[in-house]
């Protein structure tokens, strides 16, 4: 026999549950089909177990899509402050850890847990174990086919996120569905994600471990943060950022003295003649990434005794470290996948497909990526509220 809803949320992730503990709170009929065999997985495995669920610095610059002007409706409307309103409603307590980035003090378990309690409230059936083998659009229904059984709905919601981390699930079955209606999707990139070096650059990987404060800029973009080197390559938050911004065959130059004056070696020549840019890196850096710096520099001896010329070289090429990453450690290490079904196709208010009425997507299965640290969860909160009003 056919279940009738008012809306099918294909994904119990982020914005699925978000959207429907909206949408059945304003009356709505919603089921949430989620194929594992719980709610909100990623959620659950999220800023190390501590879910860093949004951001107050939430701006739509800090997320790349095709149309950089997209996400800003849904973000002006559920901003980081009503989501925090919500936890707080909740009594879970959390803390600023840095730059704007809110985690649970306790558990991810406990956005779930909030999540699914709204989702109560409103009476929106969620099932989980649901294998999506059909989905039929006509007469101005959706009727889906899940574990055998059909159900339709006037509206339809993708909500299943992006292919990142596929050992959890995550497939790109959003774009498969998408790509059934008509909807262009943007390439699919891994992004928040280590880079691996070879070549020359492959010497850094004994650096295995060692993070330090850097400037990492790929073309226009910089970010300050913390770059770590790992056995494969670099990683570390700054080292993410970029990685989003980042194609094959792009530099990524690293600033590993940020905040230093211009002509700083200079003015050390005249203050610490007899120093050298070994002792001085050994000042500034952890020890290991000061030797290796110093051994591709090449420099020895005093300060002293070296010309202005070769110290502002050296001073340029530590402002300016060039690396060239061979790649990405893929979707496999992705927090998150850029790109995906194409802003082109959705209203920016609704998110609902132009061309398809009632077909709505939201989350990470469309192309609006956010940076590091609670953007993309505030995303999923925004995109899914914004559908939600519509249902
Ligand atoms: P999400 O992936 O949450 O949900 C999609 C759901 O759809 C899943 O439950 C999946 O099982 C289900 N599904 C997939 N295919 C299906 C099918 N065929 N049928 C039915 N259901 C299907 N972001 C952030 O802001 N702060 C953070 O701290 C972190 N931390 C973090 C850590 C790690 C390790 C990862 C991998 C990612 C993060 N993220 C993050 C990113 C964040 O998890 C991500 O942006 C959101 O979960 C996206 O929400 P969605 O609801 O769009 O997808």
């Amino acid at each position: 026999m056919t279940q009738t809803y008012d809306a099918i949320i294909l994904g119990g992730g982020a914005a699925g549950l978000m959207c429907a503990a909206i949408a059945s709170q304003r009356g709505r009929r919603v089921v949430v089909l989620e194929k594992a065999d719980q709610p909100g997985k990623k959620i659950l495995i999220s800023g190390g177990g501590r879910c860093n669920f949004t951001n107050l610095n939430t701006a739509p610059d800090r997320y790349l899509s095709a149309n950089r002007h997209f996400a800003k409706s849904a973000l002006s409307r559920y901003t980081a402050s009503d989501f925090l309103a919500l936890v707080e409603r909740h009594g879970i307590a959390w803390h600023e850890k840095t730059l704007g980035q809110l985690f649970c003090d306790g558990s991810s378990k406990q956005i779930v847990a909030m999540l699914l309690e709204e989702c109560r409230a409103g009476g929106a059936d969620i099932r989980c174990d649901q294998d999506v083998t059909h989905v039929a659009h006509g007469n101005g229904q959706f009727t889906v086919t899940a574990n055998g059984a059909d159900i339709t709905a006037a509206a339809l919601v993708i909500a299943t996120g992006g292919p990142s981390i596929p050992k959890m699930g995550a497939t790109g079955f959003a774009y498969d569905l998408a790509r059934q209606f008509g909807l262009k999707v943007v390439e699919p990139r891994p992004a928040l994600v280590p880079l691996t070096l070879g070549g020359d650059d492959v010497l850094f990987r004994d650096l295995s471990g060692v993070s330090a404060p850097v400037d990492a800029r790929c073309g226009k973009t910089t970010f300050h943060e913390a770059a770590l080197f790992t056995h494969r390559g670099l990683s570390g938050p700054a080292i993410l950022q970029i990685s989003s911004y980042w194609r094959p065959g792009d530099m990524v130059e690293i600033n590993f003295l940020p905040g230093r004056p211009r002509g700083w070696l200079r003015d050390a020549k005249r203050a610490a003649p007899r120093a050298s840019i070994r002792s001085l890196l050994k000042d500034a850096l952890p020890h290991r990434l000061a030797a290796t710096l110093a051994d591709r520099l090449g420099h020895e001896g005093d300060l002293q005794n070296l010309s202005d010329k070769v110290l502002d070289d050296a001073e340029n090429q530590l402002l300016r470290w060039p690396f060239c990453p061979n790649g990405s450690e893929g979707l496999a290490k992705a927090e998150v996948t850029s790109g995906g079904i194409s802003t082109a196709e959705l209203s920016s208010q609704t998110m609902e497909a132009k061309r398809v009425p009632g077909l709505y997507a939201i989350g990470e299965a469309v192309d609006v990526t956010g940076w590091l640290g609670g953007y993309n969860f505030q995303w999923a909160w925004a995109s899914g509220w914004a559908a939600a009003q519509e249902l």
